[in-house]
């Protein structure tokens, strides 16, 4: 049976009665198959899994005072039914009150020069927020995995890298993106999509699979070219696209182990992000 947790002392109290190892999947709900899979994963290593579903004021702009957070498509009762079928322990679904009682925390984490390039520099202050309420999350579940998804690029690298630098017992797992059959990375953002704006969103998947087919048949990337591809397509407003290493964010212009093509643009109102893997052709 599925326990749902709204205040933290519900969420202790659950957590106290795990048995075994934890596995914790933060997500912020409209739950969509890219979920589906990090918990699977979460069930598959762990004797129990926990599921935070909060749309954390903190990384949207003005602390949430913005129509990107009170647009963010929510709906507990979808999302609860979703975790049951997959046999979740825990949800936690706190309130804003229960997550922040004073209003706003004091003490924030910070994530530093890697939180301010490429997603940052559009969204400044947003990677605090993840940071800050990923701590949070940790803190009090103090699972024994923690389940991220590679679509997230930059969010990944700066948790595993607040992980490494405050010392939080917890091993990160990335998991692979999920698309659709059309190619399209698996976001809850995909909701706000008309269909018209869908088949617009495909061309940022179809640029980026276009830079791995050149990395790995050893031509140049062009890069400037498919920044290009994205500029000029109809309803398309490219925020950037960058070629990086995935560990540490900064441009690489070799491709390899870690190259990453990392991309945002916006089409019909909504802000899409994905990126491919860069491998130079197989010896
Ligand atoms: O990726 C998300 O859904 C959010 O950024 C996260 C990690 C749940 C923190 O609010």
């Amino acid at each position: 049976m599925t326990v749902v947790a709204r205040t933290v002392a519900q969420l202790r109290s659950a957590v106290a009665d795990l048995q075994g190892s934890v596995g914790l999947v933060p997500t912020m709900g409209a739950l969509h198959e890219g979920h589906g899979r990090l918990v699977s994963l979460a069930a598959e290593e762990n004797s129990s899994v926990v599921v935070s579903i909060f749309v954390n004021p903190l990384q949207f702009t003005d602390l949430g005072d913005c129509d990107d957070f009170r647009h963010y498509p929510r709906d507990l009762d979808k999302d609860v039914a979703f975790l049951e079928k997959l046999g979740v322990d825990v949800v936690f679904a706190p309130t804003d009150e229960a997550m922040y009682p004073d209003g706003l925390p004091q003490v924030w984490v910070r994530a530093g020069e890697m939180g301010e390039r490429l997603e940052g520099a559009s969204r400044p202050g947003h990677f605090d927020g993840v940071t800050t309420v990923v701590a949070k999350l940790f803190q009090l579940i103090q699972p024994d995995r923690a389940y991220f998804g590679e679509k997230d690029a930059q969010q990944l690298a700066i948790i595993q890298r607040m992980v490494m630098d405050l010392d939080f017992p917890l091993q990160i797992r990335p998991v692979p993106i999920i698309r659709g059959a059309d190619g399209l990375a698996e976001s809850s953002r995909n909701q706000h999509l008309t269909p018209e704006a869908r088949e617009q969103a495909l061309v940022l998947p179809r640029t980026l699979a276009a830079l791995r087919d050149r990395a790995a048949a050893g031509d140049p990337l062009d890069v400037e070219g498919a920044r290009e591809a994205l500029r000029s397509a109809e309803g398309v407003e490219l925020d950037h696209l960058e070629v990086v290493d995935a560990a540490t964010l900064l441009p690489v212009s070799e491709v390899g182990a870690g190259a990453l093509a990392v991309a945002a643009i916006h089409v019909g109102g909504t802000r899409l992000i994905d990126n491919v893997r860069l491998l130079p052709p197989r010896a």
